[in-house]
């Protein structure tokens, strides 16, 4: 009997940006996996799914969450170790959906896991189901114009600082979003100044939640926020 592992999107904190598919898949499947960095709290997006379904039942599963290359072994042990507890649950399922903040398919945990479980057991299919992602919410929440006509588009992170963000700023026709930027802030800022484009750029934190904020820039005098955040710089070029 073929079994499923889907990574389902259930977007970036506020439950009505969960989408009818996402519900659905959740509604349809036998095991509900959940990350979280402590297994007594519940992770972002069990919070999300149970305040619109507060009757599933939600399996936590231990993930190490620390960003970027320094963060990545831990977060491959720990993806190995989640994916042995998925595979020898006593429960029997064919159907197992792996909540994740977003899109599960960029910068998410479900990757790893993914990749855990192919490796262990190649005969689990592997599907995704896509979610919206805070930068669309930023967007939405500021009241900019992301792209239009023949404008381009650069994801960032804001681990690492250097030429890359310098070079994707100076680029006038291109928008660019910064995710995981929060501890950096003070010199992204800094560089989005030397490019001519700190009056243009925004920045999303924790949307969606109740203690959201979405402000220009030029408005925030923090060096760094929190790791939910998102920067958006809409091109100036137009
Ligand atoms: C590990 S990534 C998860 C990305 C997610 N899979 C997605 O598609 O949006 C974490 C980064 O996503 C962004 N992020 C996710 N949720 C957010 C939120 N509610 N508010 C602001 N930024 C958020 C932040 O840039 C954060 O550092």
């Amino acid at each position: 009997m073929i079994r499923r592992l889907i990574g389902v999107g259930v977007g970036p904190g506020d439950p009505d940006l969960m989408t009818l598919k996402s519900l659905s898949v959740l509604r349809s499947s036998d095991l509900i996996l959940a990350p979280t960095t402590d297994l007594a709290e519940a992770g972002r997006a069990e919070t999300i799914i149970l305040s619109v379904c507060p009757d599933l039942s939600v399996t936590r599963i231990l993930f190490e969450m620390t960003p970027g290359g320094a963060g990545i072994q831990g977060r491959r042990a720990a993806a190995e170790r989640a994916a042995q507890s998925i595979l020898s649950t006593g429960q029997s399922w064919q159907s197992a959906a792996f909540v994740t903040i977003g899109d599960p398919n960029v910068f998410s945990t479900f990757s790893l896991l993914a990749e855990s479980v192919g490796g262990m057991d190649p005969e689990i299919e592997i599907e995704s189901v896509p979610g919206i992602m805070a930068f669309q919410d930023v967007v939405a929440k500021a009241g900019i114009k992301l792209l239009d006509e023949e404008e381009s588009f650069r994801l960032l992170t804001g681990l690492n600082v250097g030429n890359d963000l310098e070079m994707a700023l100076s680029d006038p026709s291109s928008a660019v979003v910064i995710y995981k930027g929060g501890a950096n802030l003070g010199r992204i800022k800094e560089t989005a100044a030397i490019t001519g484009r700190l009056e243009s750029g925004w920045i999303g934190i924790k949307v969606g939640m109740s203690d959201s904020e979405v402000k220009t820039l030029a408005d925030t005098d923090e060096d760094t926020v929190g790791y939910l955040s998102t920067l958006v710089f809409p091109p100036v070029a137009r």
